[in-house]
């Protein structure tokens, strides 16, 4: 500074900037110097200090920030890239964290089936989950009451309950044809990232939620409900400690909805005994209802919060499948007419209304048309778990320590031409003759007997004790939605291509690009 400053003396009135600028150029070039110094530490770091005990770590410039724009962008392309240089373990950094990826249906497993000693779920998303969700439920509470919490959620998905669903889900589907701005006329074409969100919240809303949510939905509940989906992106989950404005929105729109849900609780139960118009079978009805092994009833709180993580679990994978799914068919329009031929020969020429049984048992096409969709495209491309204790992995001298996050990725081995020939090409009838779930050893965690999903390859729901509890009820949705649109209309992709849009992987959850079009023509009535 000492000999920049008797250099800058004759400049005599422009010192004091020259000064300002000689150090703002001092700081600058400080830190480009720090940088990369930093670069080169953490690149020789790779090099010389490789750890044989710990799985390979995928090679990256920056400290800190890792792999996170490669994998944030496309994470199947870069699973895909560290799978050929690493093999099916290996670990990248992501702003800061250790995450180690195991792919294949073993990687799956050990993550999925991990003892409760060694991972936990609560601890990679808690963080994430509890401001949108609320205090008391799934992970905000120890491991075992999860397990009650999803049994308790589980008695509301009854066969009985579904049947009534079906045709209240077709009632939704059609009243929003009706009002809808993208149906007016005969034929005509409409951006599903407009009208699927709505949709599906819209048909969830009115069976598993009950019909005063669902009614509420066309008032203030419905920006509430944006405001409290907006506090569920990447960035939430990334910078959980940032002040973001969104934040703000996102905590009182959560006290305000389960204040809502708390109302129409104490509503209820005020008119337990008079009320004949009470929907008995709904879920709120069902969560009023239970106890906890200890005696316990589920307080009011607990109940609403529930309600809350119910809606936003479910939605954006539903919204998300569904939208893949109209894509995929409308770019193959044969597909659409094997789904209107196989609605002929379950429900006749004439097309008789919906039902539960008909549909989920005999739609057998239909339902590859899901499988094959959930496939290609499960909505959750990562699951996390952190490591509470070190893990050894099977057959390698690697141990995964304590503090690392574990990622699976089923996706990885559903696109994987090892298990599904040709895996990247939509074919529903590939799954014709195959059983739903394979043989696999089932076991029950507190939430009914499910399958351990140790050698599927294909995972869509996850397995082990987070197992989603809403595929029966997803089913029902997105195949009364579909069966509701191929009935009514005949699709096709802009000027009948054969494109689909690639995935955004910019959300939570992999979404085609927007706008995401459709082309529709009117059936005869
Ligand atoms: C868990 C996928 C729909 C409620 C999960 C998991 C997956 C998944 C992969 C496991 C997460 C993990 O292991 O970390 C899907 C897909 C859906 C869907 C692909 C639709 C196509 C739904 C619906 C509901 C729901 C409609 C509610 C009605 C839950 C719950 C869990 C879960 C409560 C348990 C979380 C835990 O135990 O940690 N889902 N889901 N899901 N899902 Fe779903």
């Amino acid at each position: 500074m000492g000999v920049l400053s008797t250099l800058l003396v004759p400049m005599g009135p422009y010192y004091e900037e020259l000064m300002e600028l000689g150090g703002l150029a001092l700081c600058g070039i400080g830190f480009v110097a720090f940088v990369v110094l930093s670069v080169i530490l953490n690149v020789l770091q790779q090099l010389l200090f490789k750890d044989p005990t710990k799985p390979p770590l995928v090679f990256h410039y920056f400290p800190f920030f890792g792999s996170t724009v490669v994998y944030g962008m496309d994470p199947y392309k870069f699973f895909s890239d560290c799978r050929e240089k690493y093999g099916d373990t290996f670990t990248f950094v992501m702003l800061g964290r250790k995450m180690t990826a195991t792919l294949g249906p073993k990687g799956n497993d050990f993550v999925f089936n991990g003892r409760l000693s060694e991972v936990s779920a609560e601890d990679a998303y808690a963080h994430l989950t509890v401001p949108v969700f609320g205090e008391g439920v799934v992970y905000d509470v120890p491991n075992h009451v999860l397990m009650e919490q999803k049994k308790f959620m589980k008695f509301g998905l009854t066969v009985e309950n579904f049947r009534s669903y079906v045709p209240l889900i077709v009632e939704q589907v059609e009243d929003y044809i009706k009002r809808s701005k993208f149906f007016k006329g005969a034929n005509g074409s409409v951006p599903l990232s407009d009208i699927i969100p709505e949709l599906t919240i819209f048909t969830a809303a009115r069976t598993l939620q009950g019909k005063e949510i669902r009614d509420a939905l066309d008032g203030s509940f419905a920006k509430l409900y944006h405001h409290l989906d907006s506090g569920f992106t990447p960035m939430n989950f990334l910078f959980p400690w940032f002040p973001f404005p969104q934040n703000k929105r996102r905590d009182h729109a959560q006290r305000t909805m389960a204040q809502f849900y708390m109302d129409k609780i104490t509503k209820r139960r005020a008119n337990e005994k008079n009320d004949e118009d009470q929907e008995r079978s709904d879920m709120m009805w069902n969560l009023m209802n239970c106890s906890y092994k200890d005696g316990r009833k589920v307080p009011d709180k607990e109940v609403a919060h529930m309600m809350i993580a119910l809606l936003m679990a479910g939605q954006h994978t539903s919204m998300a499948t569904i939208t893949w799914m109209l894509l995929h068919v409308a770019a193959q329009p044969k597909l659409v007419a094997r789904i209107l031929a196989e609605q002929k020969r379950v429900f006749g020429d004439e097309l008789a209304p919906l039902s539960y049984e008909k549909l989920v048992l005999e739609c057998t096409f239909l339902g590859h048309i899901i499988r094959e969709t959930l496939r290609i495209h499960p909505p959750l491309h990562s699951i996390l778990r952190k490591v509470k204790s070190p893990m050894h992995i099977d057959g390698t001298n690697w141990v995964v320590p304590k503090g690392h996050y574990l990622l699976a990725a089923p996706g990885v081995s559903s696109m994987d031409e090892k298990y599904f020939k040709n895996p990247l090409a939509f074919d529903p009838s590939r799954w014709e003759g195959q059983k739903a779930e394979e043989e696999a050893e089932k076991f029950d965690f507190g939430f009914g007997l499910i399958s351990k999903g140790t050698a599927s390859p294909y995972l869509p729901f996850g397995a082990g004790r987070h197992r989603c509890i809403g595929e029966q009820f997803a089913n029902v949705q997105l195949m009364t939605i579909m069966a509701t649109f191929v009935r009514n209309f005949e699709i096709q992709r802009p000027g009948g291509g054969s494109d689909v849009p690639a995935p955004d992987y910019s959300s939570m959850i992999a979404l085609p690009a927007p706008p995401s079009i459709i082309e529709w023509v009117k059936r005869d009535p």
